[in-house]
């Protein structure tokens, strides 16, 4: 193992920073201790409530019984706590500063004006039939509107599901029928890299088969050509002119539902990851005040899309719960040229940047010298998210991008968990490259011994299993209409913990190594996708008999996908049937599945019983022949020499 580095805290940090590391071993100490007292305070501090919770926690984690309840009897509502108690302090303070596709266009949103149009959005949404408790889903590219209308809903207690623009008609199809929306939200079209993408046509095609839809609205960003349904269709800038801006926040109990986010796991179509009101959101605003280390007069930048949880928690109701400005992006990071990031960096005085390993990756291939023609003056701390960081891309950011000034925050975390988990506190943590650190305030994480099935006791070294050992606000609290869904994906392999997925090695320090998915689920530039998920859509494919799907590390997108596919009986491969393939997937999901690599397979490797060896396959697809492991109880042998002759990574 290569030596390990430690990055201290630079004195200037440490010296302002919200949390020192005395702080930090004191506040994590009383957060285990006496969880339900620190959550208590914290909650009080952090959020506004109508009304006091009757009771802080009640939980289970037994799988016969399984419910988590925080702050129950409580009252509040989310939009209130983002939007409305900060005008009298910042009301002219920008809410949102918006950077557009194009260099040349960038908006300022103050609290006020958030205020006026999630109001008036509210209430278009009201008359149209939406109230508490109604799903409403959101499609939309980085434009201003996505987050009204995510507050929008928050306001009047509707519940979003906001889909990434980047899935098919299919994907989105799905999404709508498995919560029922009634209502869609989205664009003519959305623009990345010079590129409009068709969110209007994606949607109608999706909505001809979902019957309950009523009402579509439609910001017009590019004005774009679409097609238009009388009565169903109103076009969003129309529908609010109209509206009133006064629309009285809806009393929420901590426990009603805030939303609902699609997440692939190991098998089956994505699951509608439940997450609620009070816990969710002070777990998203106390996460963001502490990584960050927020300060008045921060620009908090988070690259990540609304489409994802890092866009929920850490672009939107993190940022606005803690009344700071926040920076939404529209395009990509390499338009017009390499240099894109760092030069919003430069305009717009960012002092906080989060952004994932894949962008890291992809643009230290570009060379330094399109970073150094910016000052990046600004910049005082740096993050990233998604999936493990190597520590070249770490040195990279951190050298050449934090010209040695910036810590960096490398926060492990999920969809599930709602908001950062592992993550360094810049004034509280000496920075290892490529380890998340320590736990945040009331988590309690644990390693399980593979071998035994048990938690490894004490806070020894370790390596296993990633689980949590008990509740924490943030964590979801159910698979939307499928209960059991829940319990059986996290609560099953080790009885009595919520088990991550993940693998993870704790150092001497207590410091965590996260060492990737232990399931079958692949991780691509930071973005989630079932093995599951790109074999059923290949399947679908007349000529196709059989596919197997793994991962392989892939030097940008961390993990790449690599399909193992089998024609049927008489079929003979060619490059045509394998951009029909590359097509149906993107046709099925989206872009962001299509394999990099497809392998003609005369057969897979399968034990007597008919399981499919993925791990023979994965060590094939990494090139890493030596460890195939014992190839002699399969059923036939013989298809591994052929798999391994033919590989495409050699
Ligand atoms: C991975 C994204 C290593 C991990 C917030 C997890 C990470 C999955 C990190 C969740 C990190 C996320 N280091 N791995 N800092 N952050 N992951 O639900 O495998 O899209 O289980 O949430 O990403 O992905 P999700």
């Amino acid at each position: 193992m290569s030596q390990e580095k430690i990055y201290d805290i630079p004195a200037d940090f440490a010296a302002r920073a919200n949390i020192s590391e005395a702080d930090y071993q004191a506040m994590y100490q009383r957060s285990i201790d006496d969880p339900e007292g620190f959550w208590a305070e914290q909650a009080e501090k952090f959020l506004s409530w109508y009304k006091p919770w009757d009771r802080v926690l009640d939980w289970s984690y037994d799988a016969d019984n399984l419910y988590i309840k925080w702050f129950e009897g409580g009252k509040l509502n989310v939009a209130y706590n983002c939007i409305d108690r900060h005008l009298e302090q910042r009301g002219d303070q920008t809410a949102i500063i918006w950077e557009g596709d194009d260099p040349n266009d960038a908006k300022h949103i103050t609290y006020r004006e958030l205020h006026e149009q999630v109001s008036k959005l509210a209430n278009v949404l009201k008359e149209r039939g939406i109230n508490k408790g109604d799903r409403v889903c959101i499609y939309m590219p980085m434009i201003p509107e996505a987050c009204y209308a995510m507050l929008a809903c928050a306001r009047i207690g509707a519940v979003h599901s906001v889909v990434f623009g980047g899935f098919s008609p299919e994907s989105l199809k799905d999404r709508i029928l498995d919560s029922d929306c009634r209502v869609v939200i989205t664009a003519d079209e959305g623009v990345r890299g010079g590129k409009h993408v068709p969110l209007k046509a994606n949607t109608d095609k999706a909505l001809e088969a979902c019957p309950n839809v009523h009402t579509v609205l439609t910001v017009q960003r590019t004005g774009g050509k679409t097609q238009w349904h009388e009565k169903r269709d109103i076009w969003y800038h129309e529908a609010v002119a109209n509206a009133s801006a006064d629309c009285p926040p809806e009393e929420m109990d901590a426990e009603d539902p805030l939303f609902i986010l699609y997440t692939s796991g190991s098998t089956g179509k994505p699951k509608g990851v439940l997450h609620t009101t009070g816990g969710y959101l002070l777990y998203a605003a106390i996460t963001t005040q502490y990584t960050f280390d927020l300060h008045e007069g921060d620009i908090y930048w988070c690259s990540a899309d609304v489409g994802w949880v890092t866009g929920h928690s850490y672009l939107v109701y993190g940022p606005l719960a803690n009344g700071t400005t926040t920076l939404s992006f529209e395009g990509v990071p390499t338009y017009p040229d390499a240099s894109r990031f760092w030069q919003v960096i430069d305009k717009h005085k960012v002092s906080v940047f989060y952004t994932a390993p894949t962008a890291i990756r992809a643009l230290m291939r570009e060379g330094d010298e399109p970073v150094k023609k910016t000052s990046r003056d600004s910049l005082r701390l740096l993050g990233t998210v998604g999936e493990p960081i190597n520590p070249e891309a770490w040195e990279w950011y951190y050298n050449v991008v934090g010209d040695g000034r910036c810590p960096i925050v490398d926060t492990w975390w999920q969809t599930e968990t709602g908001g950062h988990m592992i993550t360094p506190l810049p004034g509280a943590t000496p920075l290892k490259p490529g380890s998340a650190t320590r736990p945040f305030f009331g988590v309690k994480p644990g390693i399980i011994d593979t071998e035994t099935n048990k938690l490894v006791e004490g806070d020894g070294e370790a390596t296993g299993a990633l689980v949590i050992t008990r509740p924490w606000p943030g964590q979801m609290r159910t698979v939307y209409g499928d209960h059991q869904r829940f319990v059986e994906t996290y609560f099953k392999t080790y009885p009595g913990y919520y088990f991550s997925g993940d693998g993870a090695r704790r150092d001497a320090d207590g410091y965590y190594w996260i060492t990737g998915r232990m399931d079958d689920v692949l991780n691509i530039s930071g973005h989630r996708m079932g093995t599951a998920e790109v074999e059923s859509a290949l399947v679908l494919h007349e000529k196709v008999a059989e596919a197997a799907v793994v991962g392989y590390p892939h030097d940008i997108k961390g993990q790449g996908i690599y399909a193992y596919v089998t024609t049927v009986k008489g079929v003979e491969p060619s490059d045509e049937l394998k951009a029909e393939l590359l097509d149906l997937v993107r046709q099925e999901i989206g872009p962001i599945a299509k394999p990099d690599i497809i392998q003609w397979a005369p057969g897979l490797p399968k034990t007597r019983s008919g399981k499919i060896m993925r791990r023979i396959l994965r060590k094939i697809a990494e090139n890493d022949l030596d460890n195939l492991g014992d190839t002699s109880t399969l059923a036939d042998p013989a298809v591994v020499d052929d798999l391994i002759e033919n590989r495409a990574n050699k």
